[in-house]
């Protein structure tokens, strides 16, 4: 009698369950992608247009997938299936599928690097290297160090979800989470007390709205998308793991808060320490993903007691990536072993193994796939920019509608009240929220970036 909801692995704990899902919302997102898109988006401006869609999308896209997971007790595929049968509405948690596979093929690309990184760092390489550009070029644009790294995030992050919810992911992320956000902290401190970083401080937090436009908008909402893990399903399937009476609301808010906490930690490591230590002007930076392997690096070598930094920094990254690569993974795993009725160590190697091969020519993109583009873009550029502004914003578009719409007011009600047990006055306002205000917020922005980007 496998597939029945009593056979179900679930979390054991409420703080495993935070543990986990801030495991999955902290990662590259809001280390690496955060700062990267924030400078090259207007910064200040940037930040609150993007504190506001975390607050007013964000919570309540979290809230849906929670309770559609939860109530169903299905993977993000067979949720829908069971929540609207004989409906189209399954392909929702389709696209989820496809949006893992798009998005931990560039991640694990990226997560690789910052194992490379921590690398030189330890190995103290990184103190010698003149050229940070040429080290990072050398290295990305190389066929077996990048592709070996790669491979390790794959094993590691298949490992840990073959495990399974308990033994597996909540256990690695309730010792890693803490660690990391002390750690974060520990690096912001000192990056924003350096002499000269009050100037990068003021970027962050004084807004100029004159470089704000349609474009920011969709960036600010795609990265909240992102770095929320919301609009693919992820939080689906951890939700068909949270016990019956955890309260959703709080759980969602804390993980929101927690993720957006460290998304401001992050560009406060990053940021003033650059404004500190070199004569880059942020707003001139190249667009691209060298950020924090170019110009960080260098910040860290001029900086006392650097090499301890640059290894805590690159450590910490490595450890962030590894609790959001699992919650990507278990996506695909858990379609594949309750639709197909695999075991969990099947359906774990097929997903790693089938992620790995698309991931290979993410990573590829950056050397020998160099001049292969597709609409302009690498594969890599192709899988970032997709993912996150168009496939994960059109996903949380569509599960906002199905939470509106579809399942309606009693059933989320009684979903996230857990039966009635518990009141809150947030829990209409979250529903008009999410039946009326965010399809068309997300809806306006996602049109109008059809619209921009000339594909009308
Ligand atoms: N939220 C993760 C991060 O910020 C990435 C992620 C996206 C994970 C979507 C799961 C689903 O790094």
């Amino acid at each position: 009698m496998t597939g029945l909801p009593t056979d179900r692995d679930s979390f054991g704990s409420k703080f495993g369950v935070i543990a986990a899902t801030a495991g999955s919302a902290v990662g590259l997102g809001n280390i690496w992608r955060f700062p990267l898109v924030t400078t090259q988006n207007g910064g200040g401006a940037f930040l609150l247009l993007y504190i506001g869609f975390v607050l007013i999308i964000g919570i309540p896209v979290m809230l849906s997938e929670f309770s559609i997971g939860r109530r169903a007790q299905q993977n993000a595929f067979g949720s829908f299936k069971k929540l609207a049968p004989k409906t189209p509405w399954f392909m929702v948690g389709f696209l989820g599928i496809l949006t893992a596979f798009a998005i931990l093929a560039f991640y694990s690309t990226v997560a690789g690097w910052t194992f490379e990184y921590l690398f030189q760092s330890i190995s103290g390489k990184l103190l010698t290297v003149d050229n940070m550009e040429e080290n990072f070029s050398d290295f990305s644009t190389g066929t077996v160090r990048p592709l070996f790294w790669q491979l390790l995030v794959m094993l590691i992050t298949g490992v840990v979800v073959y495990a399974g919810i308990k033994k597996g992911i909540e256990k690695f992320t309730k010792i890693l989470m803490p660690v990391l956000v002390l750690l974060i902290l520990f690096v912001a401190v000192r990056s924003v007390t350096l002499e000269g970083a009050m100037e990068g401080v003021r970027y962050l937090f004084l807004p100029d709205w004159s470089v704000v436009n349609f474009k920011t908008v969709l960036m600010a909402l795609g990265q909240a998308a992102f770095s929320l893990s919301i609009g693919m399903g992820t939080l689906i399937t951890y939700g068909s793991y949270i016990q019956k009476d955890n309260h959703l609301l709080s759980t969602s808010t804390q993980v929101a808060l927690t993720d957006t906490f460290v998304a401001i930690l992050s560009s406060l490591m990053v940021i003033p320490a650059i404004f500190a230590f070199s004569d880059v002007v942020v707003s001139d930076l190249s667009p691209g993903p060298g950020l924090v392997f170019e110009v960080l690096p260098n910040v860290f070598n001029a900086m006392p007691g650097g090499v301890i930094f640059s290894a805590i920094f690159f450590g910490l990254l490595s450890l962030a990536a590894l609790t959001s690569t699992i919650s990507v993974l278990e996506v695909v795993v858990a379609w594949l072993k309750e639709e197909l009725r695999l075991t969990r160590k099947a359906a774990t190697i097929i997903a790693s193994i089938s992620i790995t091969l698309l991931g290979i020519l993410a990573t590829l993109s950056f050397g020998e796939l160099r001049e292969f583009t597709i609409f302009g873009k690498t594969i890599f550029g192709l899988l970032d920019y997709a993912s996150a502004n168009i496939m994960l914003t059109f996903g949380a578009l569509l599960i906002v509608i199905f939470v509106g719409w579809k399942m309606g007011e009693s059933d989320f009600l009684e979903e996230i009240s857990n039966r009635g047990t518990i009141q809150s006055v947030f829990f209409k306002i979250i529903f008009y929220i999410i039946r009326y205000i965010a399809p068309v917020a997300i809806g306006i922005i996602t049109i109008a970036n059809f619209f921009i980007s000339g594909i009308v």
